[in-house]
Order: C-alpha cells, then structure tokens, then sequence
C-alpha cells in the first residue's frame, strides 16, 4: 500500500510511545478516602475487599504509608456508632466528634498531608439522608444547608484544608464559603461535589458506613436520594450546577461516579477552567476487585487504565481507594 500517514509508525517502540504519550498518572493525581471509627480495632469492609474501619491508631500509620507512596491527600469519612445518630446529624457539628478528632490527630503528626472531608448529613442521620428530613418526608434544602455550615466549621477548625460538601444541597458551597470567611478561614478551599449522581454505584460505601437511607419510625422516608441527586440521564444539568459552584466560590469541580460519567468529566473540563476532580467510587472500585479475585480480569492493568481515562477525559483529580495500590504499581514501573 502507499500509505502517507502509518500511525503506527510511533507506536513501534516502548521509547516512541512514551514520547507522544498525551496523558500520564502520578501519584500525587490521587485523593484516598479511608474510613474511620471508634474503635481500637481495624475491621475489614467486607463489600469492599482491601479497605478497612481504620481506629485512629492505625489511620495514622495507613496515612503515613500513603504519604510514603507520595500520595498527597487524603479525604476522611466516619463510620458513625447507632446512638450518636439523629434526624438532624447534630453529631456532624461535634467538635470532639470523630472526624474532628482524625483531623486533629492528623495533622499534629503529618501537617504537610493535605485533609479533605466530606460534609453531608447522612453517616451521622438515623433516616440514612444527606440532609433533614421532614415529618412529611421531605429533605429539607436550607435547613439542612445550616447544619452543614456548621459542619464545615468544626471541620476547619480541627484543621481540614479542603471541605468536600457531597450533600448535592442548593446554595451550599456558597453558604459555607461564607461561613468559612466569617470564622477567618479564608484559606480553607472547597472541593465540591458538584455533579453528584444519583447512582447504584454508591451500595458498597453506604454498607461500609451503614448510611443507606432507612426508616425506623413511622416517619415516611425516601427510599432513594434521587430528590437532591443528579438524575444519571441528564448532563446539561451538569454544566449548571458547575455555573452555579462556580459562582458560589468552589475551588474545584467534582464528578461523581466516574466512569460512567466520563462524558460529563469532559464537558465539565470545556466549560470550567476550575481543576476538576473524579470520583472513582465504591462500586466501581468492588467491581474490579470481585473480577480480579476471580482472575477473570488484570487487576493491575485494569486500574492504572481506568484511573488514566479520567485523565484522558480532562480529570486533574482522582478520589479512588485503588491510590495507593496504584502509586506502588508507578513506582515500580
Ligand atoms: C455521602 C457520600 C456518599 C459517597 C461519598 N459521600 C454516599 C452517598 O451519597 O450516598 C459515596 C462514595 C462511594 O461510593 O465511594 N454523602
């Protein structure tokens, strides 16, 4: 054949490929999330092979060995005991509650690791919702927005550095961009989950936490969060909430699930200048492990190319609880 263009021509060695290379992953990409609890002991998350209920003993050390790996920052989430629970979550706004406590503990021994939390209701609500629920069963927006606020505030003043409102409430970064400022913390930034989608994917976290939504009283509880999550089939709505974050003072966008929002992470990447973040979330991450167990996929391969697509789709930021499996697989490359 007379061909012009043989593409194939820089893809003949590992040297020519590495040149043209358009994306690449590095550790200090990752943001890990680990779950806290009471307890002295490390229990292991049973729907989530590899993670654990980290005591705070050994948070320190499991934070440490990231670092180590060069991972950069850290988002924390609580596995909240059944009696500290409420129907407003007044325990989220604790200041010697747990994640305060983790927080506070983190950055006396490790000040430079970067701590991202989460702000939402529902490991600290007895209806399993990221906001109020009403007697009549709705998830009450500003409300909930108040408690959130105050939230953020324990959180920045126990040292967090990056607050991560996950709550999908209106008018939310913004309020607690204001209620930072007012409290002098100017220099805490918002991560905001600002395309959070109401997916399936979510199943093995709410297990870790025990936060899926529930009823105990005769209280009328909405089975799902679908009243303040994004509904999957839309994607223009995206571009608006990332407006509106935009405008309320959000330092980085974040999409969430992942990979099967990887459109959205690209179009989010042409309307926003912001770093944006992407959520590799716990089903997805269960997905990969139950087929690696069964040898039926890589799972090495599997990750680093599903973690490099997010790159590839316009992601700054990957939240994934493969970071530090990953960041040892590029270390040894
Ligand atoms: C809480 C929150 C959730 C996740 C992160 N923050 C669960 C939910 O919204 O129900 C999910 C993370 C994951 O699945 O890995 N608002």
């Amino acid at each position: 054949m007379e061909l012009t263009y043989r593409p194939r021509r820089l893809r003949r060695t590992s040297s020519l490929r590495s040149l043209v290379r358009e994306n690449t992953l590095k550790a200090n990409d990752f943001i890990y999330p680990l779950f806290v609890h009471a307890g002295n002991d490390v229990q292991p998350i049973s729907a989530m092979p590899g993670t654990n209920r980290w005591s705070l003993d050994a948070l320190l050390g499991e934070v440490e060995r990231a670092w180590n790996l060069g991972i950069r920052c850290v988002v924390l989430f609580p596995k909240v005991s059944e009696e500290l629970k409420s129907e407003d979550g007044a325990e989220c706004f604790n200041a010697d509650g747990l994640i305060p406590k983790a927080i506070r503990r983190l950055k006396k021994e490790m000040p430079e690791m970067t701590i991202m939390t989460d702000v939402a209701l529902d490991p600290y609500s007895c209806d399993g919702h990221d906001g109020i629920v009403s007697a009549d069963g709705v998830v009450l927006n500003d409300e909930t927005v108040l408690h959130l606020c105050k939230q953020a505030i324990v959180q920045a003043q126990a040292g967090a550095d990056l607050i991560g409102p996950s709550d999908m409430m209106d008018g939310r970064v913004g309020a607690i961009r204001e209620a930072l400022d007012d409290e002098g913390f100017d220099q805490v930034g918002i991560i905001s989950y600002t395309a959070k989608y109401s997916s399936a994917y979510y199943g093995p976290f709410r297990e870790a936490l025990d936060s899926a939504p529930r009823s105990i009283t005769s209280k009328p509880i909405p089975k799902d969060k679908s009243s303040y999550q994004m509904d999957p089939a839309n994607a223009r709505e995206a571009v608006t909430e990332a407006q509106l974050d935009e405008q309320e003072g959000s330092d980085i966008l974040m999409v969430k699930p992942g990979l099967a929002y990887l459109d959205i992470i690209y179009r989010l990447r042409q309307e926003s200048e912001l770093p944006i973040a992407a959520y590799n979330v716990s089903g997805e991450y269960s997905m990969v492990k139950a087929a690696a167990e069964r040898s039926w996929i890589d799972e090495k391969a599997v990750v680093l190319e599903t973690l490099l697509s997010f790159k590839r789709a316009g992601a700054d930021l990957i939240l994934t609880y493969h970071a530090c499996d990953a960041a040892l697989w590029l270390k040894n490359e």
